[in-house]
């Protein structure tokens, strides 16, 4: 095991940011990464990342769900969070193994919160109850401004990602109030530039934090 493998085992760390941030491109490249160096890596994705958690994101990700209130959708949003880290987070953690997780609670504060109208401290309160004290290590927001994101989403959009230009600014304002509010628990990393670079600067961003 390498340096970075020792400093990792154990820890928490999520990948979020806007749609077309490249996050799940630069979650896998950091994995690759991770695991050349040693370490045994637990890859998760919200919301889903359990049979349960994969039901729930159906009906959330739907499109003829139009109606769904603003309510539901982040308490389903915490629901599947809930059986995620019982199911799966907390045992990974518990083996000394890295969690990598494809967005968390920061996702439901930027996206419910600063862009649906929820006040924070309501989704901080389910959060509580969601996660019950496993809160992660580090959350990388990969920012990325409109007109890039736009140019790399699938033009078959999904429910989220159908609403809009001014919902979409106000994510990633909500994503950048949080690395604002809590930069020991928050980094924020230029998602516009290069793959290579963007991994890159991942890695150091990683090797400042834990090394
Ligand atoms: P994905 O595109 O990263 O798979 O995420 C699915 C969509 O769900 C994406 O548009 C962001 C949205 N989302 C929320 O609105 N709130 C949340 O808490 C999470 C985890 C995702």
């Amino acid at each position: 095991m390498n340096e970075i493998a020792s400093a990792l085992a154990g820890k928490f760390i999520v990948f979020d940011g806007p749609d077309g941030s490249g996050k799940s491109t630069q979650m896998r490249r950091f994995m690759h990464w991770c695991r050349e160096g040693g370490v045994v890596v637990k890859e998760v994705r919200e919301p889903g990342g359990t049979s349960i958690g994969e039901q729930i994101r159906q009906v959330l990700l739907d499109t003829d769900n139009e109606c769904m209130t603003i309510q539901c959708e982040m308490l389903l949003y915490m629901a599947s969070r809930a059986q995620l880290v019982e199911q799966e987070i907390v045992p990974s953690l518990k083996r000394g193994e890295l969690v990598v997780a494809d967005r968390f609670v920061s996702a439901t504060l930027a996206y419910q919160g600063a862009a649906g109208g929820l006040p924070k401290e309501w989704i901080q309160q389910v959060a509580e109850v969601a996660v019950s004290g496993n809160w992660p290590d580090l959350t990388l927001i990969l920012d990325v401004d409109d007109v890039t994101a736009a140019g790399r989403l699938n033009p078959l959009l999904d429910r989220m990602e159908l609403k809009g230009k001014n919902f979409h600014f106000k994510v990633r304002e909500g994503f950048l109030d949080q690395v604002r509010a809590m930069p020991e628990r928050y980094c924020v990393i230029d998602s516009t530039q290069r793959e290579d670079t963007v991994e890159l600067a991942v890695q150091n961003a990683i090797r400042e934090r834990f090394c």
